[in-house]
């Protein structure tokens, strides 16, 4: 499609105007040097947008070939609708528009495989596929998201100065940087949604503990977390859930957590984070717990035949309210970073896996501003990739192994306890479990290992020889070196 040239007016347009398009494409309008095209599927909702907001001189197209003839080249095209096949077919309206060079960005929650078919087909007609993770809400989307795009190097020169302009910013850096190519920006938001999984179930779990364990309201609990936000826990999800609980429901007067059935749902990106995880390889125990936990809530049934299951004999006794609050603090702030620690490694297996080269440490500082899981404590994790970019694991770093020594043993007090109470707390033991897995000397691997070989001949490894071994289990038990056949 040739350029209407005086027509083409617009750097950037974005299509699809529901809220957090509409936020993205005000955001975009807001900034110097922006004149944003706007598209949506139906007319209506692009004309509400435009009149509503006459500030950001939006450019409104009626069509998709209006839109194109709107922007000038390279033609940059943020697609803002809901993941799936409605992604596919605007990429595709997008394909007989655009040009040579030109950039469809998905700013959507994409899985990231389907990023990376997305790119090799629009690659194949000689365009640009950039899928980019955004973090941050409706209201991130407006006053400043967290932004993760991929794509290649050569489409990020024209689109990374665009985000720039509309990304959070922290300590004078935008958050956003180019992640990798093809799906490494949706991987890598994959991964923090992940992360986002697993900081809620364990937050949710301290409030638990605070609740039933020590009895304490909502408000006196609020309390707490307002007070946690001004430590090393400093985060957005901290912050709203202090507000939450503080928060009385007009209706009843009662506390509103209290009114709200206690069945977490989900859109499916912690679950991505998981079977990928599994893919790869890579425990992230803390998220699996975290989607667990929301799975074992959705099942009133169950629940409901289950609550007449004997529980423990005796109640957790407090002797010390205040040194059961820092413990429980500190068992959260441990499990926390257990559960950063293993996404940082599905990042570093991902990129293993898919040929991306990914820096650790700018993810996390990219993470540090607009993103749900923004917190004081991103730093650390850059810090600790900057003293040491092939860090194994971010646990071992050692800002994060004396952060977790100072905490263990409250962390230890809190898992028992709880679990000598009943109070449910997988996300903390989960945690603990894992931190104690990775510091073994031995592990009962080498049983089931054992195990392996005596029923399926599936063969071992010697501590003291190099090579692969099989014992004769139904035979002499004697000991053979092992061939290609077992
Ligand atoms: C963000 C959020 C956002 C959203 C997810 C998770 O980074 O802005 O992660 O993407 O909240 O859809 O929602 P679920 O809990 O419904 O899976």
């Amino acid at each position: 499609m040739a350029e209407h040239g005086s027509q083409a007016q617009a750097n950037i347009g974005v299509v699809g105007l529901a809220v957090m398009g509409s936020n993205l494409a005000r955001n975009l309008a807001s900034r110097e040097g922006n004149t944003v095209a706007v598209y949506n599927r139906s007319a209506e909702r692009t004309n509400v947008l435009v009149s509503e907001h006459p500030e950001a001189g939006f450019i409104s197209a009626a069509s998709i070939q209006e839109f194109a003839q709107s922007l000038h080249k390279p033609r940059t095209a943020i697609i803002m609708v809901k993941a799936g096949q409605a992604t596919d077919a605007v990429i595709d309206q997008l394909c007989d528009v655009f040009e040579a060079g030109d950039i469809i960005v998905d700013g959507g929650n994409a899985l990231f495989t389907d990023t990376i078919r997305r790119e090799k087909a629009v690659r194949e007609k000689g365009l640009n596929f950039v899928g980019a993770g955004i973090s941050g809400g409706e209201e991130g989307a407006l006053n400043g998201p967290s932004i993760m795009p991929g794509g290649s190097a050569e489409a990020y020169e024209t689109l990374g100065p665009i985000l720039s302009s509309i990304a959070a910013v922290v300590d004078g850096d935008p958050c956003v940087t180019h992640i990798g190519t093809d799906g490494a920006g949706h991987f890598v938001k994959m991964i923090h949604n992940g992360i986002e999984y697993a900081d809620m179930q364990l937050i949710a779990e301290a409030y638990d503990l605070l609740r039933t364990a020590a009895g304490m309201s909502p408000a006196e609990i609020a309390d707490v977390f307002a007070e946690w936000n001004k430590g090393e826990l400093e985060s957005y999800l901290i912050e709203i859930t202090a507000e939450v609980l503080r928060q009385v429901d007009a209706k009843t007067g009662k506390p509103f957590i209290d009114v709200v059935v206690d069945q977490a749902g989900s859109k499916g990106t912690g679950v991505w984070t998981v079977q990928t995880a599994l893919d790869l390889g890579v425990p992230v125990s803390g998220i699996a717990e975290a989607v667990f936990a929301r799975a074992v809530s959705s099942k009133p049934a169950q629940r409901a035949a289950a609550s007449a299951l004997p529980g423990p004999a005796s109640e957790w006794s407090i002797d010390n309210l205040d040194t059961f609050v820092e413990d429980v603090r500190r068992a959260l702030y441990a499990s926390k970073i257990v559960a950063y620690s293993q996404g940082f490694d599905a990042i570093v297996a991902g990129a293993e896996q898919y040929g991306w080269d990914i820096k650790k440490g700018e993810v996390a500082k990219i993470w540090r501003g607009g993103c749900i899981i923004r917190a004081a404590f991103l730093n650390r994790i850059t810090e600790a990739y900057a003293e040491d970019p092939s860090l194994v694991a971010l646990i071992t770093a050692p800002y994060f192994t004396e952060a977790v020594a100072g905490a263990q043993a409250s962390w230890r007090r809190v898992v028992a306890e709880s679990a000598l109470a009943g109070i449910p707390a997988p996300g903390f033991a989960s945690a603990l479990a894992y931190y104690d897995s990775l510091r073994a000397e031995r592990l009962p691997a080498a049983l089931v290992q054992g195990q392996r070989d005596f029923f399926g001949a599936h063969t071992y490894k010697r501590v003291d020889a190099e090579g692969t071994f099989h014992t004769l289990w139904s035979g002499d038990r004697s000991e053979v070196e092992a061939t290609d056949s077992h």
